[in-house]
């Protein structure tokens, strides 16, 4: 092979100061792991010697331990898009050791294109196989891949044996002009293929290769409780009475699902509705519960950016990829976010709130107005554009000393003109068509704990009147409670 093979600690020596990184993958699936761990490494070994040593960082999503827990820990990143969910990330930007831009994950590659965002010195891409013209098969994500080895002055391969090079088939490579030549992205199914199954790179960019056989790093979900197996009955009961009233066809219409705990129950649940058709997929992050109804048949087919299986699932699809690959279609996330497609297929999108207000504005990323979870992620490419827009939340945290539904929320990622319907495990608000009174009727009668029903009515009687009865006065009176007792739940307003 033409390229030279080096080890990860040679991959870094070639990163400075400075420079700009940018990784493939998507969530802790795809992305390189052994070159970011071995910068982290310099950038310790450089603080030691008293000498600065930073660098920016793009990716797909978030990563895992091996790029974002290792580089937060070492204070090694000055920069960092679109999206984090590593704890020690998280600790790092909310300690402001790090700049954070929180973006729509459907913009990053374009941003990067029309040059909003400097140009990255180095792509860094897992590859399960590579051909001395530059043909490079991704592994089990591909994020902003594509756009990234244009881009970058230099290219990083890490060449992973863990993932088999027999995935050539499940990605579907395409990079969308830019205005004013952008034409439509003729992707009328799920199941269009419209790309290339590999990344065509220019192999005289490729600095090195660095051969790894690592497993990806996603975490396992936590069990179903009887809170989200509710959520999750609640919300395929209501799709499956939207059908019967006619406004989901009888074929039904392709699933967007988030991230976390909920979204993953969620799917579980419109799987084991026998009043919900097999359906079909069209999303970002494919996470263990489609596996299992895909073998049982009640997803036919799933187009994702990535992989976003626990280790054990992702070997149990690895093991049978003749089955799968007639499956699973891995897209760039500049197309499986893209709002033109949501629109087009009629995507019914399911993403989970931290936080909704009674007027339909949802938090999906800020804990109490300031400290980061995630990120917004995709949840806004969908949310706007989707054909129901649905947001999922327990209706409390924290042992019911959080309500997860305040008289308005503490930071807005989603507001009331795009929420189409709200679901928690007591029930559905439906606010389609409603004014802002009888959204927050609906919200309080069917969505709000038993606990908390009666402050939030006495607030929405408490305020000014006019469109939508707020009171700045009161309005993060439930959040400020919460700061100085550690509790919600006001005696009086
Ligand atoms: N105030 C403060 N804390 C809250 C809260 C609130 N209103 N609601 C929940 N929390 C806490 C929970 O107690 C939990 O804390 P813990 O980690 O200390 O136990 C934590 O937030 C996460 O809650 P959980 O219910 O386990 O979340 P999840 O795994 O279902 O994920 C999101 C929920 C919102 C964090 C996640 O879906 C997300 O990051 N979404 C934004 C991005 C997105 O939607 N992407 C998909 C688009 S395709």
């Amino acid at each position: 092979m033409a390229y030279r093979k080096m080890s990860a600690e040679e991959a870094a020596s070639l990163i400075n100061d400075g420079d700009i990184i940018s990784l493939s993958g998507f969530t802790a699936t795809g992305c390189p792991k052994a070159v970011p761990t071995a910068l982290a490494h310099k950038a310790e070994a450089e603080h030691a010697a008293g000498k600065p040593f930073q660098v920016g960082m793009y990716t797909g999503a978030s990563t895992g331990e091996s790029a974002d827990g290792v580089l937060s820990r070492a204070h090694a990143i000055k920069f960092r898009t679109p999206y984090q969910s590593h704890k020690d990330s998280r600790e790092e930007l909310n300690r402001q050791g790090m700049h954070y831009c929180d973006l729509h994950l459907s913009e990053l590659s374009q941003y990067l294109r029309y040059g909003f965002l400097p140009k990255p010195n180095f792509a860094i891409l897992e590859v399960c196989d590579i051909t001395e013209d530059g043909k490079a098969v991704l592994t089990s994500a591909v994020g902003i891949a594509p756009t990234i080895v244009h881009l970058a002055e230099k290219i990083i391969l890490e060449l992973n044996a863990y993932h088999p090079k027999e995935l050539l088939g499940m990605h579907d490579i395409y990079e969308p002009a830019d205005p004013p030549y952008r034409r439509e992205i003729p992707i009328y199914t799920p199941s269009d293929r419209i790309g290339l199954p590999y990344i065509q790179l220019d192999p005289k960019k490729v600095a090195g290769i660095v051969e790894t056989n690592l497993p990806n790093e996603i975490g396992a979900f936590s069990p179903l409780d009887s809170v989200t197996k509710k959520i999750g009955e609640n919300v395929s009961n209501f799709l499956a009475s939207e059908m019967k009233a006619g406004r989901i066809p009888m074929s039904f219409l392709p699933v967007q699902s988030g991230v976390g705990n909920v979204a993953n129950a969620v799917l579980g649940a419109m799987g084991s509705n026998k009043d919900i058709p097999p359906f079909e997929i069209y999303t970002e992050v494919i996470q263990d519960s489609v596996v299992g109804l895909m073998r049982e048949g009640h997803v036919k087919f799933a187009s994702g950016c990535s992989l976003s299986l626990t280790t054990p699932v992702l070997n149990e699809v690895y093991a049978d990829l003749d089955f799968f690959k007639q499956k699973f279609l891995l897209r760039p996330q500049e197309i499986s976010n893209n709002p033109e497609i949501a629109r087009r297929l009629g995507l019914i999108s399911i993403n989970t709130a931290l936080e909704a207000d009674i007027f339909g504005n949802i938090n999906s990323s800020h804990v109490l107005g300031t400290k980061m979870m995630n990120g917004i992620g995709g949840s806004g490419d969908f949310c706007r554009n989707s054909y129901l827009s649905i947001f999922t939340t327990p209706s409390t945290a924290k042992d019911g000393k959080i309500s997860s539904i305040v008289p308005m929320v503490s930071h807005v990622d989603h507001n009331e003109h795009s929420v189409k319907i709200l679901i928690t495990e007591h029930g559905v608000a439906d606010l389609r068509g409603k004014s802002p009174v009888q959204r927050a009727e609906a919200i309080i009668h069917n969505c709000v704990a038993p606990e908390y029903r009666g402050l939030l009515t006495d607030f929405l009687n408490l305020g000014v009147k006019g469109h939508t009865p707020q009171n700045l006065k009161s309005c993060f009176a439930m959040h400020q409670a919460f700061a100085e007792t550690g509790d919600m739940r006001l005696t009086k307003w």
